[in-house]
């Protein structure tokens, strides 16, 4: 079993590049079998939940072609089976776009009820409702969802919770229904405005979507398209957030700073300097880190999925921070395994009380789900000593090459598989130990410019720091 073995105290520097957002290349891809004609889709993360839906795209019948790890072609013209297996795809949520996809195209579907991160409950009746509404008789049965329909007819549909999938499965659905329909209370989300434009880029007529009003014009028939896939707003907070709890100074780039505006104003409030670029921001973090409070909400709120990095980092804060879960109920499995490096945090229904320490020391911890794996890399980072964690496979739901980029940052962070690995992972940062990383602190560059260094120049710096300090 794959683990990641840490050595933390090195405070990230240099630049990081962010892939293609995978929540929003879960929808697109589910989206593009909706033609016959093959779309080109660019930007997509490479990670195990694209890899699990396209496999279960290819064993419908719909032909997948990567060009490569970020590039594929996907051709539904010639679907044999519009019942989508649940060995194929348990292991992730994002099933039910098959759902919006195939209903819309061919008035019927059969997709096993989702899987995902075990983050609470998560109920589907709102998307089964805005389907019902577009006139689909759907049922449950055996464990599958089944929807089918004579003609889907446009409809007003009201949500009665904001909800990112039932906003986009009803939009998919819709699509290809006879008339208008109206999508009132619905999610804001980047990645719901990304579905749109790229279901208007094969043809689509949707409004509004970015806003809480959707419109959307059924059309007869969807064609080919080449569409890019916009960054990941949560893999770049991520790597935000292992900035300020490392202290360091990192680039992140190949982002759309409007999309991290709650996740650089909470770390503004904690003391982290934020500079916004034209595609990249940049987060330096040189004193202690202050307490705040945070509440996730629907965009453009504090999103849940940097719920768990954020509480990471308010327990090193000075002071006492309170984080409210208002979106999933049972987000703070991780919390135990915080405490296992020192956290010192108490959770009572949504809300997580957090009296900050001054470190972390490094422990064997489990990952609980995908986001908070993520955090507790980021602890054991900032952690004295060594942290190994567990069921790193979560981790890889989301993120790809995480521990390549760590490293390209500084961090001491390898993934290993045997006993062998972790005595010379080790060895090896046992004769670091009396190196001391300094991180470069050089100006920030003007909004609008461009960052001037480049992780060439970063690392060569860091490397010359740490022989002026051997
Ligand atoms: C998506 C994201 C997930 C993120 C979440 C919230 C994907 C694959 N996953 O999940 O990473 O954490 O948005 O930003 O894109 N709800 C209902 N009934 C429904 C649907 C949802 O009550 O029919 C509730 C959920 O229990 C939750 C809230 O609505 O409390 C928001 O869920 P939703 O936005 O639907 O999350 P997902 O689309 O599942």
């Amino acid at each position: 079993m794959e683990q990641y073995v840490i050595k933390g105290g090195n405070p990230l520097a240099g630049e990081v590049e962010i892939g293609g957002a995978k929540n929003a290349a879960l929808a697109i891809l589910a989206a593009a079998i909706m033609t016959d004609e093959t779309v080109l889709v660019e930007n997509l993360p490479d990670v195990r939940d694209i890899n699990v839906l396209l496999n279960a795209m290819t064993e419908i019948g719909v032909r997948v072609e990567r060009l490569d790890r970020h590039t594929a072609k996907v051709n539904g013209g010639l679907i044999g089976d519009l019942s989508v297996e649940y060995e194929s795809i348990k292991r992730i949520r994002a099933s039910y776009y098959l759902l919006g996809a195939l209903l819309g195209k061919y008035k019927r579907a059969q997709v096993p009820l989702p899987g995902g991160c075990d983050i609470g409950t998560r109920p589907i009746d709102q998307h089964l409702k805005g389907f019902r509404a577009l006139g689909a008789d759907v049922k449950i049965e055996h464990g599958f969802i089944i929807a089918e329909a004579e003609h889907l007819r446009g409809s007003h549909i009201y949500l009665d919770v904001v909800s990112v999938g039932a906003t986009i499965n009803i939009m998919m659905a819709a699509a290809m229904a006879e008339g208008g329909t109206v999508i009132e209370n619905a999610a804001k989300e980047p990645h719901v405005v990304d579905v749109a434009n790229f279901l208007n880029s094969m043809g689509a007529n949707i409004k509004g979507a970015g806003t809480d009003v959707i419109r959307i014009r059924g059309v007869e028939a969807l064609h080919q398209t080449e569409y890019s896939i916009i960054p990941d707003q949560i893999e770049a907070g991520t790597f935000m957030f292992a900035a300020a709890v490392t202290k360091g100074d990192v680039t992140v780039k190949n982002v759309i700073p409007k999309h991290l505006e709650a996740t650089t104003a909470k770390l503004s409030e904690i003391g982290c300097e934020v500079k916004e670029f034209d595609d990249a921001v940049r987060v330096v973090c040189s004193k202690g880190l202050k307490s705040t409070n945070v509440k996730t909400l629907p965009y453009p709120g504090f999103p849940t999925d940097m719920q768990p990095q954020i509480t990471v980092a308010l327990a090193l804060a000075n002071g006492t921070s309170m984080v409210t879960e208002s979106i999933f109920e049972n987000r703070f499995k991780y919390v135990d395994e915080l405490a296992r490096m020192g956290a010192n945090i108490r959770v009572k229904g949504n809300n997580a009380f957090i009296d900050g320490v001054s470190r972390y020391t490094g422990a064997q911890i489990c990952t609980p789900d995908l986001r908070a794996g993520a955090a507790l890399v980021i602890a054991g980072l900032a952690a004295e000593g060594i942290t190994m964690i567990d069921d790193i496979h979560f981790i890889e739901r989301g993120y790809e090459r995480f521990e390549e980029k760590l490293q390209s940052l500084g961090a001491q962070i390898e993934k290993i598989s045997s006993e062998r690995e972790l005595q010379k992972f080790k060895l090896k940062v046992s004769a670091d130990r009396h190196f001391s990383v300094v991180v470069d602190r050089t100006p920030v560059a003007p909004k609008g410019k461009k960052p001037q260094m480049n992780s060439q120049d970063n690392q060569e710096m860091s490397r010359q720091r740490l022989e002026e300090t051997c």
